[in-house]
């Protein structure tokens, strides 16, 4: 297996963000097959049926592309692909593939029926996607030899190969490339029951001692991401040995979070920093994201891709065309009052004059 890929480190525990540590805990708690594989059910679904097909088939899986927000599993799911359909997997990143000589060296060593996994897709430069789009078409890939007017392009087959790419931003990817995935799922935050269930199963398999109203309790505050319930499962871990006896109940999990500064909905400091600002800073909003980010000393890709999603996904947030503002519920959660004669859509929001 390849594994390259560079990884922003971000001590955020709520953070998005995959750091080394994740990545040595994920993948001891990553499920290898889809029936081990909690919630995202309708991809299972649609998956199991692909992967059956293209076995009948003896084919390679037709390529996939795995959106949605960070951290829910779309490097697992490409893992289990591979491993389902009894082929390798080569892991890589869009930005490690600097030039279209580093995806023809990578294109160049699969084998038959190989999974290419390339997260974050969509930060593939031009020159390598005009590499990609003959090697997922027509399995060939087409070399320039040479310089100047003796210069020929050299055509070099290719295995047949399934591509996974998987992307936080759909959005930004070029035309051209979404159509040439035939199969496009988008992965969901999960539900508390379902990261409940995912926390037990990581507990079980780590050997700490969790019950269920201490998974649910983490469940809650895990912003709908398993990443980051796998990570305040470790924290509280700690907690738990320390100022309890080693179990992480209810009570336990709720004084850690306290202590953490993750609150009853999984907003960290940094979350309600952000709605802080927009609130009093900015009364309520409209502001420029880039305006908001120099505020902070956040970068605004950070609060677009790590904060914005789940502040949205709770109401707290509305993002309209002169900018982001802050909703009622986030007066109210952060306990400012609201004026009540503004609308809540209106996305203005002042705070009332005391
Ligand atoms: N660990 C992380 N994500 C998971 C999932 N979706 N199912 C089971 N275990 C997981």
């Amino acid at each position: 297996m390849i594994e390259t890929g560079e990884f922003t480190l971000d001590n955020r525990l709520v953070s998005t963000q995959e750091s080394e540590e994740d990545l040595a805990l994920e993948r001891g708690l990553r499920p290898l097959s889809l029936s081990e594989y909690i919630g995202q059910d309708k991809v299972k679904e649609n998956l199991a049926i692909y992967i059956e097909a293209a076995k009948r088939r003896e084919g390679a899986l037709d390529h996939v592309l795995l959106y949605g927000p960070p951290g829910l599993g779309k490097t697992t799911l490409s893992g289990i692909i591979a491993r389902e359909m009894g082929v390798n997997l080569r892991i890589t990143t869009g930005p490690a593939i600097e030039r279209p000589g580093d995806l023809a060296a990578i294109l160049t060593n699969l084998s038959p029926g190989d999974v290419l996994f390339i997260d974050e897709i969509h930060r593939l430069s031009r020159a390598v996607e005009e590499i990609l789009y003959p090697a997922l078409e027509d399995h060939a890939i087409d070399i320039i030899v040479g310089k100047g007017p003796s210069a020929r392009s050299l055509r070099v087959d290719l295995p047949e190969f399934t591509l996974v790419g998987a992307t936080t931003r759909a959005g930004q990817l070029s035309a051209p490339l979404r159509d040439r995935f035939g199969i496009v799922q988008r992965l969901e935050l999960y539900t508390p029951e379902q990261l409940s269930d995912i926390i037990r199963r990581s507990s079980q398999i780590l050997g700490i001692p969790c019950t269920r109203d201490g998974a649910l309790e983490l469940a809650g505050r895990s912003r709908g991401t398993p990443r980051i319930a796998n990570r305040l499962l470790k924290r509280v871990r700690d907690f738990a040995d320390v100022i309890g006896d080693g179990q992480i109940t209810e009570e336990i999990a709720r004084t850690s979070l306290d202590r953490l500064e993750i609150d009853n909905l999984g907003l960290d400091s940094n979350d309600r920093r952000m709605l802080d600002m927009i609130i009093r800073g900015y009364d309520g909003g409209p502001v420029g994201l880039e305006t908001l980010a120099a505020a902070l000393g956040e970068e605004a890709v950070t609060l677009e891709d790590v904060c914005e999603p789940f502040l949205m996904q709770l109401g707290f947030l509305s993002r309209t065309p002169r900018g982001r503002c802050a909703t009622r519920l986030a007066y109210e959660h952060l306990g400012y009052p609201v004026r009540q004669d503004v609308p809540p859509e209106s996305g203005q929001l002042l705070l009332t004059q005391e």
